[in-house]
């Protein structure tokens, strides 16, 4: 992957973070308490955890997401692409930055909070989304996909646990980790080669390992998030190979209830899918026809 250029304004002030972990708490907390309280845990992956903490300056809530790693946190292509994308991109369903705060061998995001956690919780949680809610949020998502892709980035990791819901509902699209430029020229991308994420959500061409274009790939998790939303489970479940059989041989299935549904939205959302979740990238829509389907179907709702 080509690597992205980080140059962001870190906060290195050593009294910002009050933290439950021992090697962080100050030595100077007594003089001055710390900006931030931790206070519960509230998500876990790949590279470190994710707190929801208490701002004690503006008496705000936010989440910080602690990253781990070893010398300079430059030369970690996953942390840069976060740094990079979460300081550049201002965009309403993008989670905001807030601030950084880097410690030796560790980097603190400070992000807004979203009340409702990802939509992955929210829809297991008994929360089923209906149909007109599906089109708003995947109308946000779709908007935050199409800003990302004119900005040259794709996201590569698309997938219902890197949605998040804000207290106002709106969708925020979280976790950039493993986003990549793609370069200016459409007709000749920057091919990704490396093949990370969620492969329930993720292209065929990532799950066969092969160098791939990761514009089109983003396309085919928007559909599978649209799927996850109308039926509550992912499009395709089980081994990578399972996974990549079922996608190239058998194709989406659909419960019959929705299949044979009169409802002329759920009908408009089915086709949506099945546009979107083609196994040939060159039949795969861009994000702008993709952007103005999304607008049509909802203009026919008001
Ligand atoms: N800003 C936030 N507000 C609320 N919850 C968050 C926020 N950021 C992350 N989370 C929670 O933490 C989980 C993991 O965060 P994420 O950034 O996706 O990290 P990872 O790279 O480990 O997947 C998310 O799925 C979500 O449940
Ligand atoms: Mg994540």
């Amino acid at each position: 992957m080509d690597k992205i250029n980080v140059s962001v304004t870190i906060n290195m002030e050593n009294s910002s973070l009050e933290s439950n972990d021992e090697s962080s708490v100050h030595t100077d907390e007594i003089a001055h308490r710390p900006k931030y309280k931790i206070l519960e845990e509230i998500g876990r992956g790949g590279f470190g955890r994710i707190y929801k903490v208490y701002n004690r300056h503006n008496d705000g809530m936010y989440a910080l997401k602690r990253l781990c790693f070893e010398g300079e946190f430059q030369d970690n292509k996953y942390i840069s692409a976060e740094v990079y994308c979460l300081s550049k991109f201002k965009h309403p369903n993008i989670i905001i930055l807030e601030e950084f705060i880097l410690k030796p061998n560790r980097l603190y995001i400070i992000m807004e909070y979203a009340e409702y956690g990802n939509i992955e919780q929210y829809v297991t949680s008994n929360h089923k989304i209906s149909t007109s809610d599906i089109m708003q949020f995947f109308s946000q998502l779709t908007s935050a996909v199409h800003y990302s892709h004119s900005q040259n980035i794709a996201h590569r990791d698309i997938t219902p646990s890197n949605i998040l819901l804000t207290s106002k509902f709106d969708t925020k699209l979280a976790d950039w980790g493993l986003a990549t430029p793609c370069g200016v020229d459409r007709s000749n991308p920057i091919l990704s080669d490396d093949y990370l994420g969620d492969y329930r959500y993720q292209a065929p061409e990532v799950i066969r390992c092969t160098p791939f274009d990761p514009l089109p790939t983003d396309i085919w998790s928007l559909g599978s998030i649209l799927y996850f939303m109308l039926t509550c489970n992912p499009p395709f479940e089980g081994s990578e190979t399972t996974i990549l059989h079922n996608q190239t041989n058998v194709g989406i299935i659909l419960p019959e209830t929705i299949v044979n549904s009169n409802d002329k939205l759920e009908n408009a959302i089915v086709k949506t899918i099945k546009s979107l979740m083609v196994v040939d990238t060159n039949e795969r829509p861009i994000i702008e026809t993709v952007s103005k389907r999304v607008s049509s179907i909802i203009s026919r709702l008001e």
